[in-house]
């Protein structure tokens, strides 16, 4: 096999199918073949479309990690190699976007690895769901849950050292917002023969090995523990140890677990000493003596009676005798039977039967308690029952385990391929029927009531009429049988017993003890020898009223485990089911083992091919029109908020508007089918963009409205910063602060000479006046910690010769700045002074760039900017070559207008304005949603120089250096930037026409502030002199496509594209995720946003 690799998930190597609808050839073999493929390289999980195989590695494989924790969340199916993580968050998820409970079925034989994957599944959801201190809580519960369970419900078997004897459902509830904050066990039937005798090879109940391992010695003392050997409940199967497992630290985390769940340290204790006192009532033995039996050393009643809380003598009385009720010619007699040897001994195993099934019921209902929530909400339920069985005698609970697991098998065909199928018919669907074993006629062999009555109805009538001591009874359960079913296809007679030919296999069940563990009555007796125990605890696990009437037929395992099937099965069938399918490669337990026939056998009696087959022919996904009308409606303006038509047409309108190809979906009578579960996951990627887009936009308009808010303030302290020194203008006084001017965001060219995560506190484009006092635009940036002036230079070399480009003119850090002056005049200018040499600057922002800047200024240095306010300003020029530094003077004088004049002079510049308001102004209050004046007028006007206007050169010439402003990478501006430009400005409309019966001082002034600057973004970027236009570059030749929506990339490395741009389509990929080029940047977008040209 050569080594692929799969196709997104990196270094993970392809190993035959992962899913096996992909098989090119459905048989067993080839199934088979591919599942023995990926098991030798490691890969123990396949798909056949939604229902995962699992084949038991019997090793740990490295891929349960919390780095495939992650790589599974919210991931697509496809995206990743099969996993039991994918398909629990798929229920996460499913249950969360489609508010409905789900449940997962987990099947396959004993030792397959079914608790392993229950394990998983709710390790994975603990892991990936939120939650507060009580959650976390719950989670330590439903976790903890699982090892107290295990050493009081599992056992080592011939095929499994940790078999499940019995079956649960656990029920893990969420709130509506995910986190898992309760949970409910329901468990089935026990095997609770197991406590008093076991199978060669096999051990009773984890417990009683890790007690006597791990008990302390003053608990052993006080419990009676001995060594294994000593217990007759442990030593008939001569097992004792298990590889691979250390009692004695088990037994701690058993203590361990019943304490995270609440059981308190006295219960604890009670809940041993039952353990320990089954074990010495174990050890009582019984002679017989003229056919009655008499306790053989009454020595050994005294620990048991010590340890249950009840009298020695009557323990022996009730182990020995019966009351029995007798009838005498109508009157009711109750009289004290003696027992011989075999009936006490019975009665004692009863007992302690009886004494650990009601134990483990107390544990389940612990735990129950610990999770329980006042009302359900959400639930994911994980089934993991006992596997179906053989052993070389299979008794009445192998029967019932059996039985089960074919009422689990029914479920699957049901609900995987003849309810589907079904629906196809139903709905009109083009099909091809797929044959299948329905098991359906091996349940009803079991479980049906009347003609023929099947083997459990036989069964229970037999029992009803049983006589007490139920001798003969089996006999007469077998010849009542072959009477009933004895033609019965799937049933045959054999001398000791029965045959049921089971979808798994053919199991011979014997018929000894099927009537007595059937009727699995405990006698009145020993429900009264119990209530008299000292010990509440005892007490209060056998509360049975003994003094009223029994009515009707006494319930009897065979009907208790019938019902519980149906209940689970209706349970089951309101969630959306998912499954697990288990397959146990061996029976050796070794890692890398296959034995290929017992693979095969299972895969046939799986169902695998007919559900290959099925899937392949079938759809992943349906749902009635209006539901998915509903889910997608807001992928298109048709759709949203509703559709108005045929909601059919509706459901129509939306594939087409995805492209989705017609070979994907059937319109049935009610319900859309869609065939891959690929196409279904575009449409939700689809959809969860399109939210993620609104969550941004009011994101953003959150974020812009504190950002106002807090720039509201802002402007207030920025005032006191030029209270009592300068003069303030009229039409920006009362301005907001906005911070970003340039649109930052969009901008990776100036980004690129910031750090990566650098925070902009300002950024705006400013006059910057050199030696000859020549002004020339720079973008002036303020950080937490730097000031960039940022300029643009044509390319006098390499690649991009003759483009004008972003050039880092200054990097200034905050703390290098000794002072900043200005004039006490309204003008705009400022100068940075600092060590080396000074910036003259002008900006029409530049109160709020001060004020920033004091504020960053003290955090760093913890001193205050120095400021001086000053008409005449001196400046240090930058050495040049040839000579040292020199300055220049800068002179403010009273002149016309709120523009300022400049003129020049050698080494110095003349500013004229005229008188501004008053030094003392102040923002007034009304003028909060008030634009910033000035640059409207500069949009309105359209694009004029932006400079001071030099007195001397006031042509609006445009200075050589200015010619930079086309960037030629990019052929329109970024819409974000401009939307922002765009809403400012209609904000500013608004609210000028409000405020002008408002306040004198709000009212802008006309045409000033525009006629000196050009700032906006459009202006930067405003056709260059035809001279120095680059070239346009060459499109490079290749497929294209027009985009249908527009797109906003969410990551770095995709794109963003407007509706009817156009695309150079770079790759296609089967994702979905294509690669193309647009405005000269590559990256990935949804295929399905475009279409081809
Ligand atoms: N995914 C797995 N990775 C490693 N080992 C596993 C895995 N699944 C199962 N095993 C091994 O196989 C053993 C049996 O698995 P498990 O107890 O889950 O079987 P089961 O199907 O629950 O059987 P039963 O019906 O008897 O309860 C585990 O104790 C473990 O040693
Ligand atoms: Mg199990």
């Amino acid at each position: 096999m050569g080594s692929k690799y799969h196709w997104q998930s990196q270094n993970v190597k392809q190993s035959g199918v992962d899913d096996m609808v992909l098989l090119s050839k459905i048989t067993e073999d080839a199934i088979v073949d591919n599942l023995k493929k990926r098991f030798m390289d490691d890969y123990i999980f396949t798909y056949i479309g939604s229902v995962l195989i699992s084949v038991n590695p019997f090793k740990q494989m490295p891929y349960f990690t919390d780095r495939e924790i992650e790589l599974y969340q919210g991931a697509a199916q496809y995206e990743n190699p099969p996993h039991i993580y994918a398909l629990s968050d798929n229920m996460y998820r499913n249950m969360m976007i489609e508010v409905e409970n789900q449940c997962v079925i987990i099947s396959g034989e004993s030792g397959a690895g079914k608790t392993v994957a229950a394990k998983y599944i709710m390790g994975y959801i603990s892991k990936v769901s939120g939650g507060s201190s009580k959650v976390q809580h719950v989670k330590d519960i439903i976790l903890q849950s699982n090892p107290l369970l295990e050493a009081f419900g599992n056992a080592k078997t011939v095929r499994n050292n940790n078999s499940s004897r019995f079956g649960k459902y656990f029920e893990i509830q969420f709130s509506r917002g995910g986190e898992p904050d309760g949970g409910k066990i329901s468990n089935f039937l026990l095997e609770k023969s197991r406590v008093v005798s076991q199978n060669e090879n096999e051990r009773n109940f984890h417990i009683y090995y890790q007690l006597i391992e791990g008990a302390s010695p003053q608990q052993k003392e006080s419990l009676g523990i001995m060594t294994p050997d000593y217990y007759n409940y442990l030593n008939q199967s001569g097992t004792y140890k298990v590889d691979g497992t250390n009692d004695c630290k088990d037994f701690q985390e058993t203590m361990e677990a019943m304490q995270v769940i609440g059981i308190s340290p006295g219960c604890q204790i009670q809940v041993l000493q039952i353990i320990a006192g089954i074990l010495h009532l174990g050890n009582i033995i019984f002679t017989e003596q003229g056919n009655y039996a008499q306790v053989d050393s009454t020595d050994l009643l005294a620990f048991p009676a010590y340890l249950l809380g009840i009298d020695a003598n009557r323990l022996q009385e009730k182990l020995t005798s019966r009351k029995m009720d007798s009838k005498w010619g109508g009157k009711s007699e109750s009289i004290n039977v003696t027992l011989n040897e075999e009936q006490a001994s019975h009665t004692r195993d009863a007992l302690a039967k009886a004494l650990y099934a009601r134990l483990f019921d107390y544990l389940v209902e612990a735990i129950n308690k610990a999770m329980q929530k006042p009302h359900e909400e959400l639930s994911i339920g994980v089934l993991d029952i006992y596997g179906f069985e053989i052993f070389q005698k299979n008794g009445f609970e192998q029967f019932c385990i059996n039985f089960v697991n074919e009422k689990l098998q029914q479920i699957f065909i049901e609900l995987t391929l003849k309810a589907e199928q079904e629906e196809y018919v139903q709905e009109g669907i083009k099909w091809t029927p797929i044959e299948y074993f329905n098991n359906k006629v091996v349940c009803d062999l079991i479980e049906t009531k009347l003609n023929p009555p099947g083997i459990m109805s036989v069964l229970d009538d037999v029992c009803a009429t049983m006589h007490a001591k139920g001798e003969g009874a089996d006999d007469t359960l077998l010849q009542k049988l072959s009477a009933a079913v004895g033609t019965h296809d799937h049933f045959n007679n054999w001398n000791s017993g029965f045959v049921i030919h089971h979808y798994a296999g053919k199991v011979s069940y014997d018929i000894i003890g099927f009537c007595e563990r059937n009727r699995d009555v405990l006698f009145n007796d020993l429900i009264e020898l119990m209530q008299s125990s000292e010990q509440d605890f005892i007490r209060s696990l056998f509360p049975e009223n003994l003094n009223t009437e029994k009515k009707g037929r006494p319930s009897t395992a065979s009907s208790k485990i019938k019902k519980q099937a149906n209940d689970l099965v209706n349970t089951l069938m309101k969630c959306t089911p998912h499954y697990i399918r288990c397959i146990k490669p061996n029976e050796t337990k070794r890692a890398k083992d296959w034995e290929e026939s017992r693979v095969k056998h299972q895969v046939e009696y799986l169902g695998l091919r007919e559900n290959i087959r099925v899937r392949r022919a079938g759809f992943a996904y349906r749902r009635v029109f209006n539901k998915f009308l509903q889910r997608y409606a807001i992928l298109t303006a048709e759709t949203w908020p509703c559709w108005r038509g045929q909601e059919k047409d509706g459901v129509l309108h939306l594939l087409r508007s995805v492209n989705m190809d017609s070979d994907q979906y059937q319109m049935g009578r009610a319900k859309i089918f869609v065939k891959n579960p690929e196409s279904l996951f575009l449409l939700e990627e689809m959809r969860e963009r399109k939210f993620d887009t609104f969550a941004r936009i009011i994101q953003k308009a959150w974020k812009k409205y504190i950002a106002r808010r807090k720039y509201e303030q802002m402007r207030e302290e920025a005032s006191d910063i030029l209270y009592n020194f300068k003069e303030r203008r009229r039409n920006s006084i009362n301005r907001n602060f906005v911070g970003d001017y340039l649109g930052m965001e969009e901008r990776p060219e100036l980004r690129q000479f910031l750090a990566k995560r650098e925070r902009i506190d300002f950024a705006d484009s400013v006059n910057k006046f050199d030696r000859r006092f020549k002004s020339i635009k720079r973008d002036l940036i303020l950080t937490p910690k730097c000031i960039y002036l940022i300029g643009r230079e044509k390319m006098k070399k390499g690649p991009e010769k003759g483009q004008i480009k972003e050039v880092l003119k200054r990097k200034l850090d905050i703390g290098s700045i000794r002072l900043v002056s200005l004039s006490t005049r309204q003008d705009d200018f400022f100068i940075l002074h600092e060590a080396q040499y000074d910036s003259l600057l002008e900006s029409m922002f530049k109160t709020e760039f001060l004020s920033l800047l004091s504020k960053r200024y003290e955090e760093l240095t913890r001193n205050k900017l120095a400021l001086s306010f000053n008409d005449r300003l001196e400046f240090k020029v930058k050495k040049e070559g040839w000579g040292g530094g020199s300055s220049r003077l800068v002179v403010f004088l009273c002149g016309q207008g709120d523009m300022a004049q400049l003129k020049l002079g050698g080494k110095t510049l003349t500013v004229s304005v005229g008188n501004g308001l008053p030094k003392s102004s102040k923002p007034t209050r009304k003028g909060f949603s008030q634009g910033h004046g000035g640059r409207s007028q500069a949009h309105q006007q359209g694009h004029l120089n932006g400079a001071a206007q030099f007195s001397r050169g006031h042509n609006m010439s445009r200075p050589k250096e200015q010619m930079y402003s086309i960037p030629t990478r990019q052929t329109r501006p970024p819409t974000k930037a401009l939307q922002i430009r765009g809403c400012q400005k209609t904000q500013r409309n608004q609210t000028q026409s409000q405020e002008s019966s408002l306040d004198f001082l709000n009212v802008p002034d006309q045409g000033m502030s525009g006629m000196q600057r050009k700032k906006s973004i459009s202006q930067q970027r405003a056709p260059p002199a035809p001279s120095s236009r680059p070239k346009p570059q060459p499109r490079p030749p290749g497929p294209r496509c027009r985009a249908l929506y527009q797109y906003v990339g969410q990551d770095a490395d995709e794109v963003s594209f407007e509706v009817n741009e156009i695309i150079d389509l770079v790759k296609e990929d089967p994702s979905g995720w294509w690669t193309g080029r647009v405005r000269g940047k590559e990256g990935l977008f949804p295929g399905n946003y475009v279409e081809k040209i």
